[in-house]
């Protein structure tokens, strides 16, 4: 059983997270220190490179009598004068690289517990790339075995079971799920450092996919040995919330730089590409004219700032909601980056679960490859819902404002497949940008309709897609009234029966529910569609408008995906919130620290049951 309850979500884009593990906000890069030759103390790291976590070997610590003693009598963290999350490795990667290690896995983990670890990993069986499928599950059963052993010896000490697989995907998922089920606090994905060294990076992200799926996705994924900043950007959009780096002083000892689109040697630079604090304090020359130890310190302290400062880069595209664009973007600076990115568009299906309805940033355009997003994925299955008709145009946006009269039933050429006329405001088919323009063209004879026939096919149709067919007849039928904004002229707030049932956004042309809208569709829909199901103690809350957290869901809709609308019903089913889901049912059903849904009213508070006319 795990000790903690996992990681706080604090920002999402797709698999992509931005979260919160004791004190440590994710992703982030945990450099490697090695004790017997510190190349930049963590005290530095922290304060000059803004590092919040670094990573140790026990094993090393563990076979040198001094370090051993110091460590059992001081700490971790004394000895190594670091006050953040301090994670430790388990001599796996020596066994790998040496063939054995002098130390048992109860030896190791009780070791890691007597130092003080924050997080402590088992002695996990290291697969190589050509293991045969009956190595790697010899391998995979062991790691289980020593993983349920090391729960006994842990102590609070929070424990990394490392899932590992090779390059055999139902093996990876095999190891996801068995260490899942035994329950550790943190997973790191190992096995991938011969993978990485050869460039194998369609490999990688496999292994990260298959993984993934399997895992519980509250809590973090570390992968183990991935410190090149050329590779982050992948690894995070695919969910990866740890990364640990020895790169950054390796490389450095080679004379080599990282920089985000690869690696140079010191001897073939002579610009340099981008800004860099410690670069910039001396000539090239100079550098390399230095004695040895001082220029890997120096190298070391630029691949470090490098490393990090990609990171900060994620971080901003996790929180502007582009992580697609930008590791899109990034893809393009090696063609096997590239090959694995392409990769990754073949589980568009699997991805879609995480995709939100819509983002704060319009939909870039960078490529074929970006036609095959999972959002893209998405809009076509979701146009299936709207009856194929016969007059086809080709327009430039805003669509209907550019028609003198506005034809019945028309569907528009669009990079995203034909999509009707009325859906021209939704997300990403409003807020998008391609690299060319559409021409203005017709085809075939139309009736046309009036603007006020077109809105009320409007909001059906955006109901439609957004709820699920038949959804715009259950929220719009009555006396229905429109109301536009006085500035835009766009669609705002829809009346029925003086009631309020639900607004349009303006940012993506969605619509958010009022609680007589939820009313409408909880007796439209019937069985788990649309709703998140909670205890009644929390229901008791949310009733009044309070958020639901999702250590209170019982069920949900596996429909809904993170930004949707959703109903709220206590466990028989009665409606008692309306508001915005952050997760989609696999994560609410896991996670056990945050919010699920933003309650926007309780059946208890409705915010504005009567509109004033
Ligand atoms: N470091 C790099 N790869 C691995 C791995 O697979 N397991 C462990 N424990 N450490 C690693």
């Amino acid at each position: 059983m795990s000790l903690d309850e996992g990681l706080e979500l604090k920002h999402r884009d797709g698999l992509a997270r931005i979260a919160k593990f004791h004190g440590v906000e994710t992703p982030t890069l945990m450099p490697v220190v090695n004790p017997n030759l510190v190349v930049i103390s963590p005290r530095e790291m922290r304060a000059n490179y803004g590092v919040q976590a670094i990573i140790t070997n026990s094993y090393i610590i563990w076979k040198n009598r001094n370090l051993r003693e110091k460590a059992l009598e001081e700490g971790l963290h004394r000895m190594l004068d670091f006050d953040g999350l301090i994670m430790t490795d388990s001599g796996t990667f020596q066994s790998y690289v040496y063939g054995d290690v002098e130390i048992t896995n109860s030896q190791i983990v009780s070791f890691q517990r007597d130092i003080n670890s924050d997080i402590g990993t088992i002695l996990d069986i290291f697969v190589e790339p050509d293991f045969t499928e009956d190595m790697v599950i010899n391998a995979i059963k062991e790691t289980a075995q020593r993983g349920k052993e090391a729960l006994e010896y842990r102590g609070e000490m929070l424990l990394a079971g490392p899932v590992q697989g090779g390059i055999y995907p139902h093996l990876r998922e095999e190891a996801a799920k068995i260490m899942t089920s035994i329950g550790f606090d943190y997973y790191p994905i190992g096995g991938v450092v011969p993978l990485m060294e050869d460039y194998r990076y369609r490999e990688v992200v496999e292994s990260i996919i298959h993984a993934k799926m399997y895992l519980d996705p509250s809590r973090p994924v570390h992968l183990f040995g991935g410190g090149h900043p050329m590779f982050f950007p992948l690894a995070v959009l695919l969910g990866v919330d740890f990364f640990d780096s020895a790169s950054y002083v390796k490389y450095a000892r080679d004379d080599r730089l990282l920089f985000p689109h690869g690696t140079r040697h010191l001897s073939e630079i002579k610009y340099v590409p981008y800004y860099s604090p410690v670069l910039e304090k001396y000539d090239l020359r100079e550098i390399r004219e230095m004695e040895k130890k001082e220029r890997t310190a120096i190298l070391a302290r630029h691949n470090l700032y490098v490393s990090m400062r990609e990171m900060s880069r994620i971080k901003q595209a996790i929180h502007e909601e582009s992580m697609w664009e930008y590791a899109e973007s990034r893809a393009r600076e090696h063609p096997r980056l590239l090959e694995a990115y392409r990769a990754v568009l073949k589980y568009s299906r699997y991805l879609e679960k995480f995709e939100s309805i819509s983002r704060k940033s319009a939909f870039f355009y960078t490529g074929p490859e970006s036609l095959k997003r999972p959002i893209v994925h998405r809009v076509k299955m979701r146009l299936r819902r709207f009856p194929r008709r016969s007059v086809v145009l080709s327009l430039p946006r805003p669509w209907s404002a550019n028609l003198e009269k506005i034809p019945a039933g028309a569907r528009v050429h669009t990079p995203f497949g034909l999509v009707p006329l009325e859906l021209e405001d939704i997300y990403p088919v409003q807020q998008s940008e391609f690299p060319w323009n559409e021409e203005k063209m017709m085809v075939g004879e139309y009736e046309s309709i009036t603007r006020e026939e077109f809105d009320i096919h409007k909001i059906k149709s955006v109901a439609d897609y957004q709820f699920g067919k038949g959804a715009g007849e259950a929220l719009f039928n009555g006396d229905v009234r429109i109301i536009k904004s006085k500035n835009t002229g766009k669609i705002r707030n829809i009346i029925v029966d003086r009631e309020h049932v639900a607004s349009m956004r303006a940012e993506d042309g969605f619509f958010t529910l009022r609680i007589h809208g939820a009313m409408r569709l909880h007796r439209k829909f019937k069985g788990r569609r649309l709703r998140v199901m909670v205890t009644d103690d929390s229901a008791e809350f949310n009733r009044t408008g309070k958020n639901v957290f999702a250590k209170f869901v019982l069920d949900m809709d596996p429909a809904l995906r993170p930004g949707d609308e959703v109903l709220v019903v206590d466990s028989r089913n009665n409606l008692v919130a309306v508001g915005r889901t952050l997760l989609n049912r696999f994560e609410a059903l896991h996670f056990q620290r945050g919010m699920c849904v933003k309650v926007r009213e309780g059946v208890d508070n409705p915010k504005s049951s009567l509109v004033e006319m």
